[in-house]
């Protein structure tokens, strides 16, 4: 069930990822998508959605199998008097089924999350008796402790922590799942992931596209709270967190939980050294709001102060409207005497998805000259000829009931304790903390301050 099916994550994402898992076969045969949402809006004009977002190529068999598996309920959502009639389309749906597991997908902004808990959990829809049923939520989870604290408290009135998979699509999508295999499996890197080799590492999450007409969303949102408190945390915790003790779920989400909470929240008195804020030129009128402090870019550094990180410094930095399309982690290694280049290893989660480490040799022919090189590894197309989106993945997962890839509740909460004193500082809007403008289509304010102070 994708609660909020008319609106713009479930047409550009989740539609397009079940029409390509539907392409691939991946889907199991008795897989029905119900798209629950207030507007009344016919199947149809859902699937021409679909077909809008994956465009040219769009194969018509695959969109007919989708529409065969879709169906609508018009409801409100927020108003448990409505949940009966959801009710019976899904018994309808389940009939003959030994064993339903029934996935509630609430692709609905956070601010109306709540009602809709409470009124699975009141309506008996979040019990388990003789059916399975899972809560996939889109962050951000609460805009800040306070209110995640409050969505965790509603949650946990209807589900129990087995049953929520808070998504993080970019946790699931092809290279970040590469981060821990890679980190864990070679010898070679093994030995140099700590502060002995490693200089300090970057973790850039650049968009060309700006808010895209999401004024609303954005207002109350915001870079850090969209992409760096969520998505980039999630790429930090990969990338820092020691090998889990287990190979059960529960060890590998400790290990993520363990380097959040030993970072902890940014001291107040550091917040205008570690932190950037920019927004860029043309916002303010985009969303209607000539005051707006929304920043649009956001970079965070922050030191880790455990044995095997302490000295090394980690940058986050995430905006709308930049230069291209980058998603990428940068870890650079210590410099060593004469070298122009450190060495450095970079995880290119997109575009061009592969990891690449660049090193230093002598330049060929009759010189001593050297030169950077690169050893890289491109990810090879899949069968369809294209990369699967992290969504494809979130609900394959999600279908076979593995929460590796998604985030629990004190994961969620130690992120936000995180950033609660930067939150603080730009809603006071300190002074230590300025605004910087930048021009859309550029590289984004500087930080380089960042990059060069230890
Ligand atoms: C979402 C953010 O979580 O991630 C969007 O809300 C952002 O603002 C998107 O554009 C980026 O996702 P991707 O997979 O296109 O990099």
């Amino acid at each position: 069930m994708i609660f909020g099916a008319s609106g713009d994550l479930a047409a550009r994402k989740l539609l397009p990822a079940l029409y390509w898992l539907e392409a691939a076969q991946q889907l199991p045969d008795d897989v029905a998508i119900v798209g629950v949402m207030r507007r009344k809006l016919a199947k149809a004009t859902l699937l021409e959605t679909v077909q809008a977002h994956i465009g040219e190529g769009v194969d018509q068999a695959v969109m007919m199998r989708l529409g065969e598996r879709l169906s609508v309920v018009q409801m409100d959502s927020a108003d448990p008097k409505d949940y009966p009639k959801l009710a019976q389309s899904l018994a309808a749906i389940e009939q003959g089924s030994d064993a339903p597991t029934r996935l509630y997908y609430l692709s609905i902004p956070p601010t109306v999350a709540a009602p809709v808990i409470d009124a699975l959990a009141t309506s008996g829809l979040a019990k388990e008796t003789g059916i399975t049923t899972r809560l996939l939520l889109e962050k951000p989870f609460g805009f800040d402790l306070a209110s995640a604290k409050e969505l965790q408290a509603h949650l946990e009135k209807g589900f129990s922590e087995d049953q929520i998979y808070r998504i993080d699509h970019y946790l699931a999508k092809e290279t970040s799942q590469n981060i821990c295999q890679f980190r864990f499996r070679n010898p070679v890197v093994r030995a140099l992931w700590n502060n002995q080799a490693i200089e300090r590492i970057e973790i850039e999450a650049s968009e060309a596209i700006g808010i895209e007409g999401r004024a609303n969303f954005y207002e109350q949102t915001g870079a850090l709270r969209d992409v760096l408190q969520s998505h980039l945390l999630g790429l930090m915790a990969l990338v820092l967190m020691e090998q889990p003790q287990g190979i059960a779920v529960h060890d590998y989400h400790r290990s993520r939980l363990e380097i959040l909470e030993a970072i902890g929240p940014i001291a107040p008195d550091q917040v205008g050294s570690a932190v950037v804020r920019g927004q860029y030129e043309g916002y303010r009128r985009e969303v209607e709001n000539s005051h707006s402090m929304v920043e649009t870019f956001a970079a965070l550094r922050l030191l880790v102060d455990t044995p095997r990180w302490q000295g090394v410094s980690v940058v986050l930095s995430a905006g709308k409207a930049l230069a291209s399309k980058r998603t990428e982690i940068r870890v650079y290694f210590q410099a060593v005497d004469g070298s122009n280049a450190p060495n450095m290893l970079t995880f290119r989660i997109q575009p061009d998805e592969g990891i690449t480490l660049q090193l230093e040799a002598k330049q060929a022919g009759l010189t001593t000259d050297m030169t950077p090189i690169d050893l890289g590894y491109e990810y090879p197309a899949d069968v369809l000829g294209r990369r699967p989106d992290g969504y494809e993945r979130v609900l394959l997962d999600c279908i076979a009931g593995d929460q590796t890839n998604f985030l629990t509740g004190r994961e969620v909460l130690s992120t936000w304790e995180l950033l609660e004193p930067v939150l603080r500082a730009w809603e006071r809007n300190d002074e230590s903390t300025p605004l910087v403008p930048y021009a859309s289509g550029s590289h984004g304010p500087s930080i380089s301050a960042f990059l060069t102070t230890p």
